[in-house]
């Protein structure tokens, strides 16, 4: 029999830590988080300074590079995204090999994947200047691909992006323009666009971005490193809670019946968690969730939703919460995806793009990542221990004896 604890003490030091609660996979000079404080920096910058005051491309930029640009950094950084915003036209054919009613995620993780193969010119990792242009290319080409995956999920033909506009307006246009009809781009709802892909940018090492480090440590293409990232943002203990919270909020229906799932909530017998409610990091209130509050109450009073029952219930909800011992003594505040399926809905996204949006703002991050961990000379490849709790070692039997 094997002694599993003399193998282990032969091999060194080893921790058990699963879900990496307390083990740093990597050094890293992006985004710093203080979950006590309810602090959320990226490079240094306060999140709430860049959301009020900045936008997000020159949030890529900081991100990407370490600084803000000064203004010509900043022009030809804007210019060079525009100028990849098309993706190869044999792509959008690749879309017809899709049902319609395929999740919008599914052909995100494909489309992307798939980028590898037709800018295979920018898979070699090696060179830095490929890093570059294949970093670009993924900024200026996921908002296309995200609304190709909209638009033949309705059935609409796809809108080519339209360079002159800024990234969000540019989005949208992509998503919501139809031919019979002039589409004029809302610049409320473009900025409130904007912020929320701000707020989405990067959030250190959670679940996607351990991803795309992970694939990337192999030397795998960065392409295929990102399809990965979005898998795993697909899930819906990730990307996915903003879609749990909306559907929540609508079970709740009225303020009425708060109080019922309020009791709900703190019933140890009963699994109902409020969604949008509690943090693995943030024991304080989620800097990102009062910004984007804010922002679904701009977005509703823009588009003249007025008594939205919907914003009523989690405005109230909240309320209720911040004065419960319960919520108080677990440290239990609203996070970013409390307001953001409210506001998403409200500028017309349906429930299935939601993730995708998150993909779309998330992959500067995940890129962000990916180059910090191939510009370091230290970097090894992944590779995460176990804990074997299997059966010790046994001969092989014949199939006609056991
Ligand atoms: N409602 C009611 N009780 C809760 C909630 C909630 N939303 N969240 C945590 N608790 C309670 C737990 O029951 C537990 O109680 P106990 O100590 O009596 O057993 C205690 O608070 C700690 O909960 P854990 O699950 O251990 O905390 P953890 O930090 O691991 O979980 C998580 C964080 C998963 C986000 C959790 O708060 C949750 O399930 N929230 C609802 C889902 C949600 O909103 N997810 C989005 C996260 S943000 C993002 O991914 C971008």
């Amino acid at each position: 029999v094997i002694d599993i604890g003399k193998l282990y003490a032969q091999t060194g030091m080893f921790t058990y830590d699963p879900g990496f609660t307390s083990t740093a996979s990597t050094e890293s000079k992006i985004t710093y988080i203080d979950g006590d404080q309810g602090v959320l920096l990226y490079r240094g910058y306060p999140i709430d300074e860049l959301a009020e005051h900045g936008d997000f491309l020159e949030t890529c930029y900081l991100l990407l590079y370490g600084d803000l640009p000064n203004a010509s950094q900043k022009a030809e950084f804007d210019y060079r995204v525009t100028r990849h915003t098309m993706v190869h036209e044999q792509m959008s054919r690749f879309f017809n090999g899709f049902r319609r009613d395929a999740h919008p995620m599914s052909i995100m993780v494909a489309c992307v994947g798939a980028l590898a193969a037709f800018y295979h010119d920018s898979i070699d990792i090696n060179d830095p200047l490929q890093r570059q242009i294949a970093s670009i290319r993924m900024i200026a080409k996921m908002p296309t691909i995200a609304a190709m995956a909209y638009k033949y999920s309705i059935g609409q033909p796809f809108v080519y992006p339209k360079n002159d506009l800024d990234y969000c307006s540019n989005f949208l246009r992509m998503c919501f323009s139809v031919p019979a009809e002039e589409y004029k781009v809302n610049p409320v709802l473009a900025r409130a666009l904007d912020r929320i892909f701000i707020l989405h940018a990067d959030h250190e090492q959670n679940a996607s971005t351990s991803t795309v480090r992970l694939a990337g440590s192999s030397g795998a293409n960065p392409f295929g490193c990102i399809a990965a990232g979005i898998a795993c943002l697909w899930g819906p203990a990730h990307g996915g809670a903003n879609e749990a919270a909306l559907k929540m909020l609508g079970e709740i229906g009225r303020v009425e019946n708060i109080p019922k799932f309020v009791a709900r909530a703190k019933d140890k017998n009963d699994p109902f968690r409020l969604m949008g409610f509690g943090h693995r990091v943030y024991k304080n209130y989620d800097p990102r969730a009062k910004i984007m509050q804010k922002t679904a109450h701009e977005v509703l009073t823009e588009l003249g939703i007025k008594d939205d029952p919907l914003l009523e219930v989690a405005v109230e909800l909240e309320r209720i919460a911040l004065h419960d011992s319960y919520f108080i003594e677990k440290k239990l505040y609203p996070n970013i995806d409390f307001y953001s399926g409210i506001t998403l809905k409200a500028m017309g996204f349906p429930v299935a793009m939601f993730t995708v949006l998150f993909a779309v703002a998330r992959t500067v991050g995940w890129i962000a990542q990916w180059k910090e961990m191939i510009d370091d000379p230290d970097q090894k490849i992944g590779r995460p221990r176990q804990l074997y709790t299997g059966s010790p070692f046994r001969d092989y039997t014949s199939i006609g004896d056991r």
